[in-house]
């Protein structure tokens, strides 16, 4: 298939881009070449790529700026996506959407399905879930993946984070009262690469596997036993740790249709971290 993949400078489409490329001829697409707000140059670029498949990878992705904004974060993840999703309808692609846990409120005590009623408690998540209905009303030929808590080697994320702070001796306080599943950004690109080839077209979850999930606090002690460090991590509240924008106090995806209409089964988390340790 011809791929296309949008906002190639992030942190997952660094690791999806050359997953993809291995059985896809793909063409990568920085912002300031495809501006998924433009809508002319958007219907101009999927026009005469003839692409069978764009991946979109371009999102305003920060949760707590997001709160003031508003605007901005709408413009991208919920106008760029109609104009990436009508334009896909124009010329006959399919569109693989990313999405994410954040459009669930998280009063669930049992992993989220695919088709569970999103009620999102964010303006991040608001935008998010704008977008998706967009994809999901205009397009019949789509995947939509919600995913969560992602990490990989060229972003800032949360392993990132707790090595430097342990580096720098510390203090570590960490929530330990929210519940999620972390993700390895080349794990999800497996599984990308995998869903992509099935024309199962339709919404799913796919995250790393925790039974159940694991709290924030838990992901950065195994992160800090994995590296050999004996730095103390504080389990703190998220009344404790006042940020902007509110998060899910649990936001676990059932991956398991994902599995079953792919044949991907995502790894264990604690052999994503494991891996992704080994290369950085
Ligand atoms: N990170 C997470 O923990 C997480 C969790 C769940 C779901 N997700 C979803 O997963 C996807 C990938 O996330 P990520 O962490 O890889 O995000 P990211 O690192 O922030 O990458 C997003 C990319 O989109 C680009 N972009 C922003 N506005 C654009 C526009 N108008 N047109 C084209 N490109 C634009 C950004 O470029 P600039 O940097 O130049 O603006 C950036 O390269 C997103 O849909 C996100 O919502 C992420």
């Amino acid at each position: 298939m011809k791929v296309i993949v949008t906002g190639s400078q992030g942190m997952l489409s660094q690791d999806l881009i050359p997953i993809i490329s291995t059985e896809h001829e793909t063409v990568s697409l920085a912002a300031n070449e495809l501006d998924i707000t433009n809508k002319e140059k958007v219907f101009d670029v999927i026009g005469e790529s003839k692409a069978d498949l764009v991946i979109n990878c371009a999102a305003y992705s920060q949760v707590d700026q997001a709160e003031t904004e508003i605007e901005q974060a709408f413009r991208i993840n919920a106008y760029g996506v109609q104009q990436l999703a009508l334009a896909c309808r124009q010329h006959r692609s399919t569109l693989c959407h990313i999405s994410t846990d954040y459009v669930f409120d998280g009063t669930k005590n049992e992993p989220y399905q695919p088709f569970d009623q999103p009620n999102p408690i964010s303006r991040y998540g608001a935008s998010k879930l704008a977008g998706e209905k967009f994809v999901q009303s205009i397009l019949n030929r789509y995947y939509l993946i919600r995913t969560s808590s992602l990490y990989g080697k060229n972003g800032n994320n949360f392993v990132h984070t707790i090595l430097q702070l342990a580096g720098k001796g510390g203090p570590l306080k960490v929530v330990c009262d929210q519940q999620m599943s972390p993700t390895w950004t080349v794990n999800l690109a497996q599984g990308i690469l995998r869903l992509i080839s099935t024309g199962n077209f339709g919404t799913y979850h796919l995250t790393d596997r925790t039974n159940g999930g694991i709290s924030w606090h838990e992901f950065a002690g195994r992160i800090l036993e994995r590296k050999g460090s004996h730095a103390e991590i504080e389990p703190i509240t998220t009344k404790q740790f006042a940020r902007p924008a509110k998060r899910p106090a649990y936001s676990v995806l059932d991956t398991s249709l994902f599995t079953l209409c792919s044949g991907y089964e995502p790894l264990p988390w604690e052999e994503s971290l494991k891996r992704f340790l080994e290369t950085i």
